[in-house]
C-alpha cells in the first residue's frame, strides 16, 4: 500500500498526537515524539520504533492476536511510526499484518522488515511472503538480516527500490557482530539504513560506525535498547542519576532509551514491547528532553559505578 506522508516537526511538550492518529484511533492529548530525518530523503520518523522479536510471536490464539493490536494501537496514538519485525520471528509479521488490518492501516505507519535466508534464490519468494503477511503492496523499508547473503538480497532490494516495490533499503546487525563487514558495505554500498545494537553498555558503536552513518548520510535503527530487558532487570532497585529528573526520565528504561536515542547518529530505536503501558512510557522518552553530551556521560560514569 502507498501511503501518503506527513512531515512531522520536532516535537515539543505544547504539541499533541490528536492530529496524527491514523483513522479509527481515538486522538489523545500527549506529547509528540522527536522526529529524525532519514538523510537520504529528508522524510521525518519519530525517534522511537517498536520492535517484534518474540513480543508478537503469538500464533493464531485470538486473545494473544488482539492483545498485540492494543499494544500496536497504543504505539501509533503514542505518535510512533516504524515497526520492524523478520521472517526469523515467527508469526510476529503475521500478527502486525492483522493489527494493522484491524486498526484501517493507518496511515503514519512504517513498514520495516528483513530477507533472512541463505538462498539467493528464496529472497523474492520471501520478499513477497513478508508483504502478503503484512498485507500491504509497499513495503518502506527491507533490510538484509544480519549480513546473511548480503551482495545477493542487496541487488534484489535495490531493484524492487527501483520498481517502487519498497522505498528504502538497508542491512542490519546485531549484539556486536560483524561490524567490520557492515563498516566496508556502509562505505561501500548506497543504503539507506543500518541496523545495529547500541546501548548503554553495547557502546562499541560509537567509535566508527555510528559517525560513519552521519558522514555517509545513513539512518540508523537502533535494536536492543535494552539488551532484550537485561538492563532494566540489572539496574531496576539501583538509584537514578540526579540529572533524570532534569531530562524527564521517571524510570530506569526511560533513562536507558534516552540515552540511547539522545546520539546525533541514531534515527531511531526501536524497543519490543507485549505491554500497553511500556509501549506508551517508550514513546513518552521520545517526547521531552534528552541528555547533551555532559549529561551522557554523567550516565556512563554512574552506571558504571553500580
Ligand atoms: N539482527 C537484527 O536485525 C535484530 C537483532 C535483535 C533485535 N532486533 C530488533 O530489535 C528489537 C528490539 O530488541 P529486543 O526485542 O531483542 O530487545 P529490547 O527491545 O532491548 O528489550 C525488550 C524487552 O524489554 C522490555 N521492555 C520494553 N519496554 C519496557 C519498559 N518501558 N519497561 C520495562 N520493560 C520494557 C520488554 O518486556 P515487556 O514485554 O514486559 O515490556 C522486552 O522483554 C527486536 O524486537 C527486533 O525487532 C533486530
Amino acid at each position: 500500500m502507498q501511503f501518503s506522508r506527513r512531515t512531522i516537526l520536532q516535537g515539543t511538550a505544547a504539541a499533541t498526537v490528536a492530529g496524527l492518529t491514523p483513522g479509527g484511533l481515538s486522538a489523545k492529548t500527549q506529547a509528540l515524539p522527536l522526529t529524525r530525518q532519514i538523510p537520504s530523503t529528508g522524510e521525518v520518523l519519530p525517534i522511537v520504533g517498536l520492535g517484534s522479536w518474540i513480543t508478537f510471536n503469538v500464533g493464531n490464539d485470538p486473545k494473544l492476536l488482539d492483545a498485540s493490536a492494543d499494544v500496536i494501537a497504543a504505539f501509533f496514538e503514542s505518535g510512533g511510526r516504524l515497526i520492524d519485525s523478520s521472517p526469523m520471528y515467527g508469526s510476529s509479521q503475521a500478527t502486525i499484518g492483522f493489527a494493522l488490518e484491524k486498526l484501517g492501516f493507518p496511515e503514519s505507519a512504517f513498514s520495516a522488515d528483513k530477507i533472512w535466508t541463505s538462498s539467493k534464490s528464496e529472497g523474492p519468494t520471501q520478499f513477497t511472503e513478508t508483504r502478503n503477511l503484512w498485507r500491504l503492496k509497499i513495503m518502506d523499508l527491507m533490510q538484509v538480516h544480519n549480513l546473511l547473503s548480503w551482495r545477493a538480497h542487496l541487488e534484489m532490494l535495490q531493484e524492487k527500490k527501483a520498481r517502487k516495490e519498497i522505498r528504502y533499503v538497508g542491512i542490519t546487525t546485531s549484539h556486536g557482530r560483524r561490524h567490520g563487514d557492515l563498516e566496508e558495505i556502509m562505505m561501500s554500498q548506497d543504503i539507506d539504513f543500518v541496523q545495529l545494537t547500541y546501548n548503554v553498555l553495547d557502546r562499541e558503536p560509537e567509535n566508527r560506525l555510528l559517525p560513519l552513518a552521519r558522514e555517509r548520510g545513513i539512518a540508523v535503527i537502533v535494536n536492543r535498547p535494552f539488551q532484550r530487558g537485561s538492563l532494566i532487570a540489572r539496574f531496576s532497585g539501583k538509584p537514578l542519576p540526579k540529572i533524570a529528573s532534569e531530562i524527564g526520565a521517571r524510570n530506569w528504561p526511560q533513562l536507558l532509551l534516552k540515552f540511547v536515542i539522545s546520539h546525533p547518529a541514531v534515527t531511531c530505536a526501536i524497543p519490543a514491547t507485549t505491554r500497553i503501558d511500556h509501549v506508551k512510557e517508550n514513546l513518552e522518552s521520545a517526547a521531552g528532553p534528552l541528555p547533551d553530551s555532559t549529561m551522557r556521560k554523567t550516565i556512563i560514569d554512574h552506571i558504571a559505578q553500580l
